[in-house]
């Protein structure tokens, strides 16, 4: 796989895409996360944090729901043949039941579009926010959860199906769950461990039956989850460091993947961080490169979490891995070397079949709010156009030449 001109090929037929979700580029949302946004609470902890709080609203985001072809004129332009994004729940089922059928109208023909330009979409069916009403009812705590998951997921597919064939039923469970019901940083801000072991449990449920449904809607349909996984390093292989290892990796990289074992078709992995363990966890090391958030830069993790993936026997896609780098100083490095590590990987026979670069354009970073920036795409928030960053130009090199240098 590598020429005489020092190139690495990647296999034929290589996804090379990008990722977004809903609630942080469509803008003009209501689901849970933009109430909290506003709420009373959010507003005083952000004063008290001498915050604007007009920079930790959703809002408009990149007003990517009302000009979706915005977005598609970078994806060309990139040279991508991929796109994972999200649908929002609270759109297409505003009301318990009662679903809007412009809205999942406008999803089909968003997902048609990209069909048309020659892009597989890989559709995520939920990135964390919940519709209001399934707040109410007490969120991923709530005993119908699944049910009511469930019953989206199969209206949603139905409609979207004929158009569709990869499908990502949840987003990172382990890190919504653990923000958002043990450290409490993300809504509904809970602090408590049997809450957040109960919404993991709940996710398991949900992920395993929304297999199914979509298994029933289309046995051709591929489903899997995107899961993040950190490469945890015992520091000088001490004994103690090696148990702490061992506990990580089973905790945050493997429980939920081994519970849904039998009840998915590829793996989806999100990458970005390191920890390397040593008498406890800590991600403030030494890095040679630091992102705008101060996550290190670690891109060989990426070939060990590969290599560890390899014992599911099914084929991986990257779902997402980026950085908040506002001055595209580091962007096209890393990925430059994080694509080095993951041709090393297939190279020694993983089978890793795609990669979604995290972002295609700025967007709305959670309790982050505007400021990281994610995006191969800055977004101009006064008038929401796309303006490449040097590392578009660098990524489109790759995607239109299946290869790195
Ligand atoms: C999430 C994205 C987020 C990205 C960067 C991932 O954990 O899925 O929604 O923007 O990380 O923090």
């Amino acid at each position: 796989m590598q020429n005489e001109n020092n190139e690495l090929n990647f296999p034929p037929n290589f996804l090379w895409g990008c990722s977004t979700s809903a609630h942080q580029i469509e803008g003009g949302l209501t689901n849970d996360w933009s109430e909290w946004e506003k709420s009373h609470h959010r507003l005083e902890e952000l004063k008290n944090q001498n915050k604007n709080p007009l920079d930790y609203i959703s809002g408009q985001a990149a007003n990517s729901f009302l000009d979706n072809n915005a977005d598609i004129v970078c994806m060309k332009e990139l040279g991508l043949n991929a796109y994972r994004f999200s649908v929002d729940w609270s759109r297409i089922e505003p009301q318990p039941g009662i679903f809007d059928e412009t809205a999942l109208n406008y999803y089909l023909n968003f997902i048609k579009s990209l069909r048309a330009h020659g892009i597989e979409p890989f559709v995520t069916l939920w990135h964390w926010p919940v519709p209001l009403w399934i707040r109410d009812i007490g969120g991923w705590e709530s005993p119908k959860i699944v049910e009511y998951f469930n019953r989206f997921v199969k209206k949603t597919a139905g409609h979207l199906n004929t158009e569709v064939n990869f499908w990502i039923t949840l987003n990172e469970p382990m890190v919504y769950s653990g923000n958002s019901y043990m450290v409490g940083i993300w809504p509904p801000q809970k602090k408590n461990f049997i809450s957040y072991y109960k919404v993991i449990k709940k996710l398991i449920k949900a992920h395993r039956l929304a297999f199914d449904t979509l298994k029933e809607i289309d046995s051709d349909n591929k489903v899997g989850i995107a899961k993040h996984n950190i490469y945890f390093e015992a520091f000088g292989n001490k004994l103690i460091n090696r148990i702490l290892k061992f506990f990580a990796d089973w905790w945050i990289n493997e429980r939920f993947l081994k519970a849904i074992d039998d009840k998915q078709d590829f793996i989806g992995l999100n990458y970005y961080f390191h920890n390397k363990i040593n008498y406890g966890f800590s991600r403030q090391h030494e890095y040679e490169k630091k992102s705008d958030l101060n996550w290190g830069l670690h891109p060989e993790g990426i070939y060990y979490l590969l290599k560890d993936l390899k014992k599911y026997n099914k084929p991986i896609y990257i779902t997402e891995n980026g950085l908040a780098d506002r001055g595209d100083q580091h962007r096209s490095w890393y990925i430059n070397e994080i694509l080095k590590n993951v041709h090393h990987a297939i190279k020694e026979g993983t089978d890793v079949k795609g990669y979604f670069h995290w972002s295609l354009i700025d967007n709305f970073e959670w309790a982050e709010g505007f400021h990281p920036k994610f995006g191969l795409y800055e977004v101009d928030y006064k008038n929401f156009d796309r303006i490449a960053r040097p590392s578009a130009q660098f990524y489109q090199d790759v995607c239109k030449n299946n290869r790195i240098i």
